[in-house]
C-alpha cells in the first residue's frame, strides 16, 4: 500500500512538480488548492508525465469548516506538504491583511487538522527571503534571520515559528522547513512548468516572455552592486531538484527523525543577472534584448545558499545543470506561447 501525501497548494509551480517527483516515489498524492493562483491543467500534465493524475479537492486552506470536511476524507495521510499561500512581495505590501489572513490562516488551520487528525508530518515552504541582507555568504541555516522586508516575508518567519511552537507544544508533529532560493525552469517534459499572472515580477518568467516577443526588452534592475560585476546575485535553483528535495524530506520523517528540521535548498552557487542572460543565450541559442534599469527597492544584493545540511541529512543535492533548467523554461515557454 503506498502512502497517501495531502499537497496543498498543489496544483501550483513548485507543488505540480513536487506532484510529479511524490508519484514517482511511490507516494498517492491528494491535492488541497482553491485555484486562486493556478488552474487544474497543471493535474492533466502530472497525469500525462506520471500516468497518474492525483486526486483534486477545491478547497481554500483558510476556511476551517472546508478544510475539515477535506482532512476527515483523508485522515489516512502519512503527511503534509503545505504549498498554499500567497506568493507576490509587492502585493503583499498593498494588502498586508490578505497575506496574513491567507498564508498564516492557512497553516494554522493545517497544524490544527493534523492534530486532529493524528497526520503526523509536515513540510513547510519557507525562503531564502528570512535572511534579509545577509552579512556573511553562503549562508547557513544558522546565518542569522533579519527582520522581514514585506509581510509576505513575514509570513515566512512567522509561519517557521508557528510551525516550532506547534511541534514543541504537540510532540506527535513532526515538521520540514524548507528554504528554497530561487526556483526556476519547468519539467523537462515541458508538460508543467512557471504560469505567471500579468507581468511577471521574477526575473526567469521575464527573461523567457522577452525571449518569446511578449514583452519588448528585459529590465536589468541595478549595474553597480558591490557583487563581482555589479549585478545581483542569486542561487537559481533547478525546479526538478526542489521537487526532490520534498520527498527526501518526508522520507527522513517517516524515518523518525523528530522534531524540526530546517535547510536551505540551493545549488550552493550564486550566478548574477547577467550571467543568467548569458547563460541563457547559450544554453538555448536566444538573445534577450535588455537595458540596465534603477535598481529594484528592497532587493538582496547577493544572496546564494550553502546546502551542506541538506546534502548530509537528507542526501539530498542539486543535480540539474544550469544550461539545462534554462533550456527546460524556454521549452515551457515555447510551449504555452504556441512557439516551434
Ligand atoms: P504558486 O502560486 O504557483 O502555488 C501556490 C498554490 O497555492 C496555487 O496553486 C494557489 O492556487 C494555491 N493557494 C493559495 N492560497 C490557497 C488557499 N488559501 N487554499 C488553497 N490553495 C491556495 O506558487 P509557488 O511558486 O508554487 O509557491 C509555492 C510555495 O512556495 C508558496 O508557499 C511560496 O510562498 C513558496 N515559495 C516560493 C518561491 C518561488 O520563488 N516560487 C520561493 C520561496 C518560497
Ligand atoms: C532575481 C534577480 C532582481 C526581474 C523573489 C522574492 C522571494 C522569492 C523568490 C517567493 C534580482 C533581478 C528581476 C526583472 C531583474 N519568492 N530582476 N529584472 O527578488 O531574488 O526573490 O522571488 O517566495 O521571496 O523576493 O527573485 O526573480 O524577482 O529577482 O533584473 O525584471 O533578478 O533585481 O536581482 P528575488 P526575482
Amino acid at each position: 500500500m503506498s502512502q497517501k501525501i495531502i499537497v496543498t497548494g498543489g496544483a501550483g509551480y513548485i507543488g505540480s512538480h513536487t506532484c510529479v517527483a511524490l508519484i514517482e516515489a511511490g507516494f498517492e498524492v491528494v491535492v488541497f488548492d482553491n485555484l486562486s493562483n493556478s488552474t487544474t491543467a497543471s493535474l492533466d500534465g502530472v497525469a500525462r508525465i506520471t500516468g497518474t493524475r492525483p486526486e483534486f479537492i477545491n478547497v481554500d486552506c483558510a476556511d476551517i469548516a472546508a478544510l475539515r470536511a477535506a482532512f476527515a476524507a483523508h485522515r489516512d495521510a502519512v503527511g503534509v506538504i503545505h504549498f498554499a499561500a500567497y506568493k507576490a512581495v509587492g502585493e503583499s505590501v498593498e494588502k498586508p491583511l490578505l497575506y496574513y489572513r491567507n498564508n498564516l490562516g492557512g497553516l494554522i488551520n493545517v497544524l490544527d487538522l493534523m492534530r486532529e487528525f493524528d497526520v503526523p508530518n509536515i513540510v513547510f515552504s519557507s525562503s531564502a527571503t528570512v535572511y534579509g541582507v545577509p552579512d556573511t555568504l553562503p549562508v547557513t541555516e544558522e546565518t542569522p534571520l533579519q527582520p522581514a522586508t514585506s509581510p509576505y516575508g513575514a509570513t515566512k518567519v512567522m509561519g517557521e515559528n508557528i510551525i516550532r511552537d506547534a511541534v514543541r507544544a504537540y510532540p506527535q508533529l513532526r515538521a520540514t522547513l524548507l528554504r528554497y532560493f530561487n526556483p526556476i525552469g519547468a519539467h523537462p517534459s515541458a508538460e508543467i512548468g512557471e504560469l505567471p499572472n500579468g507581468v511577471p515580477n521574477n526575473l526567469m518568467p521575464y527573461i523567457t516572455q522577452t525571449a518569446a516577443g511578449i514583452r519588448e526588452c528585459l529590465n536589468i534592475f541595478g549595474d553597480d552592486y558591490d557583487t563581482p560585476d555589479g549585478f545581483c546575485v542569486r542561487d537559481y535553483i533547478d525546479i526538478n531538484d526542489l521537487a526532490r528535495a520534498h520527498v527526501a524530506a518526508l522520507r527522513h520523517m517517516l524515518n523518525g527523525a523528530d522534531g524540526v528540521g530546517t535547510f536551505n535548498l540551493g545549488t550552493g552557487r550564486g550566478a548574477s543577472v547577467m550571467e543568467l542572460v548569458n547563460a541563457f543565450r547559450t544554453a538555448t541559442g536566444v538573445d534577450v534584448p535588455y537595458k540596465i534599469a534603477a535598481r529594484r527597492a528592497g532587493d538582496v544584493p547577493a544572496i546564494w545558499a550553502n546546502a551542506d545540511l541538506a546534502a548530509r541529512v537528507l542526501n539530498w543535492h542539486a543535480t540539474v545543470p544550469l544550461g539545462e533548467t534554462l533550456a527546460s523554461a524556454w521549452r515551457w515557454q515555447k510551449q504555452v506561447s504556441g512557439i516551434k
